[in-house]
């Protein structure tokens, strides 16, 4: 990425980040954020600094980092009021139940809580810690009071904590909350100066996250699919402009900014909800829909009855969403996107795979023993055309997402081009 230097851009984000296990994610935002062309500054907080160093976020935002609200020079320089007057919004990530705490009852005892005292910017925090932590009635309690002072919140995610606990605490991941501040910059005023949009005007459909075939009222057929790919190109197509319907089956993902997210359970749903979205420029199929549905769904509850055999639960096909939108007819999108899931031979029965469902586009997934790719964070993709494959490196799903929407990008640019000679 080439250097910019930061105050030559637009949108600024003044980054708190605050002590925690969590303030990893906060470097992989800042790229991100970077990547996006918002130029961000980082304050780190003493508790912060255990966690990740000045060093980290320094070469990532490209800009210096401050620390110390009694430094002199940065002082003289620039006093804590300039830091947050230069910036559009002031992001906290990770809050810790500390710093919100100190947020609550206006104490300003270091820089990062000077500056959130001092400050008239809209202010964005991440909370994260541990589950007693946020339960607790007084950390509940602050929060109700920093939102009712309008500040905003994302998150915190429920699920695995690096405490050994289970439940919400887990700062919001770093794409989440990358589209959660363009979103509330694209609503500030300073905003859409010199944002990279190449997607503005383009429509766009994602699928995401598995479907649930019901067996009966209480029990249903499901996969493991996290939708966590699907959700990152549903925000990288939003981060480039494009006007996104994420259509996704239960997850456990917050909705990506800026999209129109439609919830559906089943195959069915999905397919008429991804009928109800078009017309779109671009679908991209990154769900896992169920191959087969239960072909005659209970109105009650299956009864388990001593002494008989377990009750017979005959299969029906469910239609196939990608084979549907890529066929030809004048709602089929420009650009159909698929993805196929191979453990070996990938770029072949990719191919094989693109040419039976009669999209543009295969996006291959090598899914397997070993590769991490179900449920991770990282993903090792082969993009197959008409021009043949192309293996991508291992990279993040965000990543890979944002490489995706690169590349959708690219392609109507030069149809466009194409189109005008
Ligand atoms: N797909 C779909 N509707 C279905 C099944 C699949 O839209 N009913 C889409 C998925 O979203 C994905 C692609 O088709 O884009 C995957 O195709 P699929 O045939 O399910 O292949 P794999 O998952 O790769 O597995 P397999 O080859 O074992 O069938």
């Amino acid at each position: 990425m080439a250097a910019v230097p930061a105050a030559d851009i637009e949108r600024r984000v003044l980054l708190i980040v605050s002590g925690g296990i969590a303030a990893y994610k906060a470097l992989e935002t800042v790229r991100l954020l970077r990547k996006a062309g918002v130029a961000v500054r980082c304050v780190l907080t003493r508790g912060g600094a255990q966690f990740v160093t000045a060093l980290s976020l320094q070469a990532l935002s490209e800009d210096k980092v401050y620390d110390d609200l009694w430094s002199l020079t940065d002082e003289s320089e620039m006093g804590h009021i300039e830091l947050s007057r230069q910036a559009d919004l002031v992001v906290v990530a990770p809050a810790s139940a500390d710093i919100l705490a100190k947020m609550t009852a206006g104490m300003a005892d270091d820089l990062a809580t000077t500056v959130l005292l001092a400050t008239d910017k809209p202010v964005l925090v991440a909370p994260a810690m541990n589950v007693r932590m946020w339960e607790h009635a007084a950390t509940q309690s602050n929060l109700e009071t920093l939102v009712r002072r309008g500040v905003s919140v994302i998150g915190p995610n429920e699920g695995p904590m690096a405490c050994g606990e289970y439940g919400p605490g887990r700062l919001v991941e770093p794409e989440a909350l990358t589209a959660a501040v363009l979103r509330r910059l694209n609503a500030a005023p300073a905003a859409s100066a010199g944002a990279d949009r190449p997607l503005a005007g383009r429509r766009a459909l994602v699928t995401s996250g598995p479907t649930h075939e019901p067996i009966d009222p209480v029990r249903y057929i499901a996969n493991r699919s996290s939708g966590r790919q699907g959700h990152a190109i549903a925000a990288a197509l939003a981060a480039l402009g494009a006007e996104v319907t994420l259509v996704s089956g239960p997850t456990q993902l917050p909705d990506p900014a800026g999209v129109a997210v439609v919830r559906i359970e089943t195959a069915a749903q999905m397919e008429a909800a991804c009928r109800a979205a078009l017309p779109a420029d671009v679908a991209v199929c990154a769900a896992a829909v169920a191959d087969w549905r239960v072909a005659d769904r209970g109105a009650h509850k299956l009864k388990k009855r001593p002494g008989e055999p377990p009750p017979p639960l005959p299969l029906a096909e469910n239609p196939d969403i990608l084979m549907g939108l890529s066929a030809p007819g004048p709602s089929r999108p420009a650009l159909v996107v698929g993805f196929a899931a191979e453990t070996e031979k990938v770029a072949e029965h990719a191919a094989e795979k693109r040419a039976r469902k009669g999209c543009d586009w295969i996006l291959a997934n090598d899914v397997s023993e070993g590769s991490g790719t179900f449920g991770g964070a990282d993903n090792e993709i082969t993009l197959i055309t008409a021009e043949g494959a192309e293996p991508w490196p291992r990279q993040t799903k965000a990543q890979a997402a944002e490489a995706l929407a690169r590349r959708i990008a690219d392609h109507f640019k030069a149809a466009a081009r194409d189109a005008a000679e």
